[in-house]
């Protein structure tokens, strides 16, 4: 750490020492936290032999999501960082009217139908549904660990207004159709193997003026617009290591976390949402949020 010019060293007193404007990196809500990325190294140092043997021209085509042990409860703990007193208190509210919508405990009037699209183990349907219980939760992801953590989860919490389940985002149930007020896919879009069939599917299920919420990487899809992103070289790597070998396993697009936002916003007016917006997530540097409407 000394060697690398994290922590200072001094010689004479052999004393160690971390100065305040590094310290902000490894704090909680600090807005660029990156304390929990060696955990994330060490996962994907996991499937590097993996991904390599992709290209080989006669090895396989991605990595399944199986591969990745211990990534959902990575990415679960990351999120409880996240989004513990800022999804409500700061994410919500830049989305115009939805908390008065999801409603208060007193307002029995109130509440909506959410769908929370490849929920992993579903941690903002766990926050929101505690506090918005005039509102409906449904998780969705295709991996059936994470969705019966979460139920569990939600069960010890003594929750009666979520539901999770084991459901491919690209073919969601007939009877889903115009059913929801709000949809949110956090960091759920560019991994996925059909990502156009899924923002279409979504599309589909939300209400005549229903609100989707894309929350996903900050980036930009032209390589040289990302050279000034100090995060960049780290995002690249992730994408290589995970986004787009579980997505190109089952035959996928394989875009990658740096799919970028003009391809984000196109692929979304493609789908027929409009209204788009693109914004900052309060405290979260990393990511940027689609926020867009079924006309
Ligand atoms: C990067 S994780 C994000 C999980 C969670 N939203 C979060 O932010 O922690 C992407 C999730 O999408 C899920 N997924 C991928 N393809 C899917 C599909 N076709 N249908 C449903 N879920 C899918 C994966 O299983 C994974 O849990």
């Amino acid at each position: 750490m000394v060697t690398a010019r994290i922590v200072e060293y001094d010689r004479r007193q052999r004393t160690y020492f971390l100065p305040p404007h590094r310290r902000a990196v490894l704090q909680l809500h600090a807005g660029k936290n990156v304390a929990h990325m060696p955990e994330f190294l060490r996962l994907l140092a996991g499937v590097a032999t993996d991904v390599a043997d992709c290209f080989k021209l006669d090895g396989p085509e991605g990595v399944p999501y199986s591969a990745y042990h211990g990534l959902q409860a990575w990415l679960a703990n990351m999120r409880k960082q996240e989004m513990e007193n800022n999804l409500v208190d700061y994410f919500v509210p830049t989305i115009p009217g939805l908390k008065e919508r999801l409603g208060e405990k007193h307002n029995l009037e109130s509440g909506i139908r959410v769908h929370d699209a490849g929920c992993g183990r579903g941690i903002p349907t766990l926050i929101l549904a505690q506090h918005f219980p005039n509102s409906t939760f449904v998780a969705t992801d295709l991996d059936s660990e994470p969705v019966q953590w979460a139920a569990a989860e939600s069960n010890r919490l003594g929750l009666v207004n979520t539901t999770f389940q084991v459901q491919d985002l690209v073919k969601l149930p007939a009877d889903w159709s115009d059913s929801f007020d709000y949809v949110l896919a956090w960091d759920a879009i560019h991994d996925q193997a059909d990502p156009e069939g899924v923002l279409r599917e979504i599309y589909r299920t939300l209400k005549p003026k229903g609100l989707f919420s894309m929350v996903d990487m900050r980036g930009h899809t032209e390589l040289a617009e990302n050279l000034d992103n100090p995060a960049a070289p780290m995002l690249y790597g992730a994408s290589l290591l995970h986004c787009m070998p579980v997505s190109l396993y089952f035959g996928g697009r394989g875009l990658g976390n740096m799919w970028g936002q003009e391809l984000a916003v196109s692929m979304l007016q493609e789908a027929r949402f409009t209204n788009i917006l693109v914004l900052d997530v309060p405290n979260i540097h990393a990511n940027l949020h689609f926020l867009c409407q079924k006309p």
